[in-house]
């Protein structure tokens, strides 16, 4: 494994970047580098050779339908799976030998709920502080500002049972932030929120990247908000990466006038034919989706 390692360094050789990686220069860095990254559960191939770049500062989409591997990708960068066939590097340092190190850097929003519903919001983002050795002395000042920065300041001493499916999303990403990460990876971050509580959404996450210059790695099925706000955009089907660009390049690469739907669409047009995946991932994303009982 360690044969195809490469630091974040040897990258800047273009020879060794996939089709439509990022246009790089001696300058550019990257929070994620995947290349070969493979996970299977039982016999099933989830992730099927992944080679991946995200530069640091910019909001990379991962896009893909139901079942294409995104979380299971997510979960292997962030450490949550361990490591297996081929390379993940975060800020330069391979997860399979440096987890404690590489968690430390990510602020992780994931596709099921993280907040309890019992708790008030301020109580669930002291509770992420603690759990990420936010110094004691900073706790109370860190968990104001994130809850400020989350517009739920007014808000945090209900019980995040009384929140609706939009304050939810933004409290988890308050606990996401907790941390102050250098990459945020966030996991359909606005399943199943009306376009305003979306929009309210995103423009937490883009005014807290401007302010710190982190970089965000995002699941989303809304392409919309893939359009709007994703500097680059990965399309995963399959377990593979079958194409990968800004959304410019990616609609020009179809045809003159496309829409993202229909690059969407034209690479993961065969996705019908999965059975079997789909009661769960159906009732994962109820669950996601409902408020908190
Ligand atoms: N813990 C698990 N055990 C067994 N199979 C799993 C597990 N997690 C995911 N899978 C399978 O791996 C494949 C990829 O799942 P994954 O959750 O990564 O997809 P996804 O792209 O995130 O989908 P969605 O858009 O529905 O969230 C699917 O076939 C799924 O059924
Ligand atoms: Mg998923």
């Amino acid at each position: 494994m360690n044969d195809h390692r490469q630091s974040a360094k040897s990258t800047e050789n273009t020879a060794t970047q996939p089709p439509g990686a990022v246009m790089s220069n001696e300058n550019t860095r990257y929070a994620v580098i995947c290349r070969g990254v493979r996970h299977s559960f039982g016999g099933a191939v989830a992730v099927d050779g992944i080679d991946l770049d995200v530069a640091e500062g910019e909001i990379f989409g991962l896009l893909g339908p139901n079942g294409a591997g995104k979380t299971t990708t997510i979960r292997l960068i962030t450490t949550l799976l361990p490591a297996g066939p081929g390379m993940v590097e975060v800020f330069g340092r391979d997860v399979s030998s440096h987890r404690m190190a590489v968690r430390r850097t990510i602020g992780y929003l994931p596709q099921q709920l993280s907040a309890d519903g019992a708790l008030t919001g301020r109580e669930n983002v002291e509770l992420f502080a603690r759990l990420f050795d936010v110094p004691r002395a900073e706790r109370r000042e860190r968990v104001r500002d994130v809850l400020d920065a989350v517009g739920l300041a007014d808000a945090s001493e209900r019980r995040a049972q009384t929140y609706s499916g939009g304050m939810i999303r933004r409290l988890e990403l308050a606990q996401a932030l907790i941390s102050a990460p250098r990459l945020l990876i966030l996991d359909e971050p606005t399943i199943g929120l009306d376009p305003v509580a979306r929009d309210g959404v995103w423009e937490r996450i883009q005014d807290v990247r401007e302010a710190t210059g982190m970089t965000v790695l995002v699941t989303t099925h809304y392409m919309d908000e893939a359009d709007q706000y994703c500097n680059r955009i990965a399309l995963m089907h399959r377990g593979r990466i079958r194409a990968l660009g800004t959304p410019e390049e990616l609609k020009e690469g179809l045809e003159p006038g496309a829409t993202l739907e229909e690059v969407f669409r034209t690479y993961t047009g065969d996705q019908l034919d999965e059975p079997g995946d789909n009661f769960r991932d159906a009732r994962r994303t109820r669950r996601t989706a409902s408020r908190l009982g």
